[in-house]
């Protein structure tokens, strides 16, 4: 675990020597999981494969970091959903930052810093239109997977679009020390807002109140999140950023005001079956709420404006986050694994060059 708060001026540095390469290694879906149960390293194989030199139009690319991400989780089971289940005997996809080492494409040098949705391997190729060049002189590669890419393109437009937030309102965020989670808590505190974050232990707790957080609930040592929430917010709260669902939605189900607003992020609690659900949604009718589902992808268009206020905020020293690193291509399943026990510490990356 790795506190990664820029300075400002600071120099991403990551030296990778750009030599074209001959073969890669890549993580593919083996077999399925029980829907309703945690998988195992097992569901996953890792493969050697031939890397031929790129055709025309075409780039190498040696990934340096990619992403693991809790959405992965449900491509693994054959049923429809907003991207297309993972295949059997077929390498997963992702974001992943890397390193063009060959250039077919007239508009990438060898050398220039990509994102793809290639991750879980080491090195591909791929035509140069279907990548995306990143300026990693203003921020480490590895940001473009997280506080500068989707994760945190999910907070913002959740916070602002979504929630709507304004100064002077009680937000509550469920695994607010995570990727998407932290950034909704310093923006919401850059708007004026007083923020209740809610994360498993000590460290993360430490974490949300130097950022800023105002009330802390570490849910591991109080498992009553509806107690523990009503004891932060007597008055009750405006707005809830969910990633959770399970007891946190409930918690802010019962504390929310009358007219409060609940943005439908992501429920990680559930995605291994373990929740039974949420059993005081009716407090919806009575309190006329509005909760609304979104996702990242329905925001693409937002992406530029973004990454560009972000950069300015992390170079100034105003956004901070936590990022949990393993290392190597063959680790990656057991760091996918960690999003489901907390083991990650914010970000989870794969750093594979
Ligand atoms: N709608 C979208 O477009 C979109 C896009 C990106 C992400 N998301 C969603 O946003 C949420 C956060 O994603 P992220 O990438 O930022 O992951 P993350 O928060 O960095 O990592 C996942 C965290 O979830 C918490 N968690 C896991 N199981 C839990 C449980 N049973 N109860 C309570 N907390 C649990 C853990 O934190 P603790 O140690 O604090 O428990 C874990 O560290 C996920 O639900 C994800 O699916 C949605």
């Amino acid at each position: 675990m790795e506190d990664v708060r820029m300075q400002p001026g600071q120099a991403p540095i990551h030296p990778v020597p750009a030599t074209p390469l001959q073969s890669s290694r890549e993580v593919r879906l083996r077999s399925r999981p029980d829907a309703e149960a945690l998988p195992t390293p097992e569901n996953f194989s890792l493969e050697a494969v031939a890397l031929p030199p790129p055709g025309p139009g075409e780039v190498q690319v040696q990934n340096l970091f990619m992403s693991v991400d809790p959405y992965m989780r449900g491509r693994m089971q054959d049923r429809p959903s907003y991207v297309p289940p993972f295949q059997i005997g077929q390498a997963l996809d992702g974001g992943a930052v890397g390193r063009v080492v060959q250039s077919h494409f007239a508009g990438l040098a060898v050398g220039d810093t990509v994102l793809s949705m290639l991750g879980w391997r080491e090195a591909f190729n791929a035509p140069g239109t279907s990548l995306h060049a990143v300026d990693a002189q203003a921020l480490p590669p590895e940001a473009y997977l997280g506080v500068a890419g989707l994760p945190g393109l999910t907070a913002y437009v959740g916070l602002i679009d979504v929630l709507k937030i304004r100064a002077g309102e009680t937000l509550f965020v469920s695994a607010a020390s995570g990727a998407v989670g932290a950034v909704v808590c310093q923006v919401a505190k850059r708007k004026g807002a007083t923020v209740i974050g809610s994360a498993g232990g000590t460290a993360k707790g430490d974490f949300l109140r130097e950022i800023g957080v105002d009330h802390v609930i570490d849910y591991k040592q109080t498992p009553d999140v509806t107690a523990a929430l009503g004891e932060a917010s007597p008055e009750g709260i405006d707005a809830y950023f969910d990633n959770v669902g399970g007891a946190h939605l409930e918690a802010a189900l019962t504390h929310a005001k009358p007219f409060a607003r609940l943005a439908l992020c992501g429920m990680i609690a559930s995605y291994n079956g373990q929740e039974n659900g949420t059993r005081n949604l009716s407090e919806a009718i009575r309190k006329r709420l509005r909760l609304e589902g979104f996702i990242v992808s329905d925001h693409f268009a937002r992406m530029p404006a973004f990454v560009r206020e972000m950069t300015a905020w992390v170079q100034a020293g105003q956004i901070r986050w936590k990022q949990t690193v393993d290392e190597g291509i063959a680790r990656a399943p057991h760091a996918f694994l960690k999003l489901f026990t907390g083991e990650n510490f914010g970000k989870m990356l794969v750093k594979l060059a």
